[in-house]
C-alpha cells in the first residue's frame, strides 16, 4: 500500500478541493466523479468549525484524501488553518518545527503538517493532522488544569504568562501517577527548552495539553501551533527578538507579569539547565545527533527561507546551553 507522503518531497505543495457539505448542493461522491482524472492533489471533506473558542482563527475540521492517478486515498483527520497572511512564512515555520519537534522531542505528540497551494488566498496554506484517536484518547488543554492552582482572579493577574513551576504542580495533579508525571516533566522541560531554541512564541496554554490513553489513563504530551516560530531565525530581522531569543508565555518565577510578555528564551534555559541539568543534557545530545538529519529534511523548503541563518542562529543557542552546562557542571564539582 502506499502512503500519501511516498514520492513527495517535505515542502512539496499540492492543490486541494474543499468539500463543505452544508453548502454544496451535490454530495461528496459528485465532487469526486467531476475531480479532471490528471488531477494528483488533495481532497478534504469539511466536518466543522472549531467551534470552541480555542482558535482566534477559527480553523476547519475535516477528512483528508490524496488523489492520484484517478484514485482517492483517505489520510485521516485534520485541521485546516487559515494562515494569517500577515506573518510570512507561517506555514513554513509550522512545517519546520514538527520536522524538528518530531526528531527531537520523540516521546511527545506532534502533528504531521501538509502544506496546500490554498486557492482562495493564492498562498501557501496548511494542515495540521489530528495528534489523537478520539475513539481511544482525550486531550485536556493545560489552560484547563491551570485552575488546580489559581482562582479565577489570579489567573487573569498572571497575563497569561504561566510560571513553569505552577504549571508543572497542575499537571502533576492531573496525572496522579509519579511514574508518568516524570516521563510528562521530561517532555514539558525539553519542549520549553526546543521552544527557546527555535524562537517559538506562541507557547500559549492553548498551543500544548496532556493526551491521555482512556483505557490505561496513560498520559503523553501534545504539542500544536507552531506558525509562530523561527522568529528572525529564517528571514530579516523582526522587532520581536533580544540579542536573538524571543519571549514566550513562560516565566521562571512566580512574580506576575505586568505587560504578558514572559521570559525570554535565554532566561528559560538557564532556569531549566541550573535545575534540570540531567533532561537537558540529553535534550543537547539528542538534538546534536538529529540537527544534520533536520537540516537535510529541510532542504526543499523554498529558496527564501534563509537556511544559513538558521543554522548558524541555532548553533549560537547551542553554544550557549552547552556553556551552561559545562559552567553548572564545573561549579558543581567545585561546589563538593
Ligand atoms: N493536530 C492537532 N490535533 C489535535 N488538536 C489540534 C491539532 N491542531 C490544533 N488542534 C486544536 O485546535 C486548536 C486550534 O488550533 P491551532 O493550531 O492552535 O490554531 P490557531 O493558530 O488558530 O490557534 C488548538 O488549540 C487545539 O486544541
Ligand atoms: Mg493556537
Amino acid at each position: 500500500m502506499i502512503s500519501y507522503g511516498d514520492f513527495m518531497s517535505n515542502f512539496e505543495e499540492k492543490e486541494m478541493y474543499l468539500y463543505d457539505s452544508e453548502t454544496s448542493s451535490e454530495p461528496f461522491s459528485n465532487l469526486v466523479v467531476n475531480i479532471p482524472s490528471s488531477f494528483d492533489g488533495y481532497v478534504f471533506s469539511k466536518i466543522c468549525r472549531d467551534t470552541i473558542g480555542l482558535s482566534s482563527t477559527n480553523p476547519t475540521w475535516g477528512d483528508l484524501y490524496r488523489y492520484t492517478n484517478h484514485e482517492l486515498y483517505y489520510i485521516g483527520i485534520c485541521i485546516y488553518k487559515e494562515m494569517d497572511y500577515d506573518i510570512p512564512n507561517a506555514p513554513y515555520s509550522e512545517k519546520m518545527w514538527s520536522l524538528l519537534g518530531k526528531r527531537v522531542l520523540k516521546n511527545c505528540l506532534i502533528p504531521n503538517i501538509t502544506l496546500i497551494k490554498d486557492q482562495k488566498n493564492k498562498e501557501t496554506g496548511l494542515l495540521s493532522h489530528i495528534i489523537l484517536d478520539n475513539s481511544l484518547e482525550d486531550l485536556t488543554l493545560m489552560n484547563n488544569l491551570l485552575f488546580y492552582k489559581f482562582e479565577r482572579q489570579d489567573l487573569s493577574k498572571l497575563h497569561s504568562v504561566i510560571p513553569i513551576q505552577d504549571l508543572l504542580e497542575c499537571v502533576k495533579i492531573q496525572i496522579n501517577n509519579e511514574q508518568n508525571y516524570i516521563e510528562v516533566e521530561s517532555q514539558i522541560i525539553q519542549t520549553l527548552l526546543l521552544d527557546s531554541i527555535t524562537n517559538n512564541s506562541d507557547r500559549h496554554s492553548n498551543n500544548w495539553g496532556l493526551v491521555r490513553n482512556k483505557e490505561s489513563n496513560h498520559y503523553t504530551l501534545g504539542l500544536f501551533d507552531h506558525s509562530s516560530s523561527f522568529i528572525d531565525m529564517i528571514s530579516e530581522k523582526k522587532t520581536s527578538t533580544i540579542d536573538g531569543w524571543t519571549s514566550t508565555y513562560s516565566s521562571v518565577t512566580s512574580q506576575p507579569k505586568r505587560s504578558g510578555i514572559g521570559d525570554f528564551g535565554n532566561n528559560i534555559v538557564t532556569y531549566l539547565c541550573n535545575n534540570y541539568p540531567n533532561i537537558c543534557k540529553q535534550f543537547m545530545h539528542n538534538l546534536n545527533l538529529e540537527l544534520e538529519n533536520f537540516y537535510e529534511d529541510i532542504s526543499s523548503a523554498p529558496y527564501y527561507i534563509d537556511k544559513r541563518r538558521l543554522q548558524r542562529n541555532i548553533s549560537h543557542k547551542s553554544i550557549f546551553i552547552d556553556k551552561l552546562l559545562k559552567q553548572i557542571e564545573q561549579d558543581d564539582k567545585g561546589g563538593r
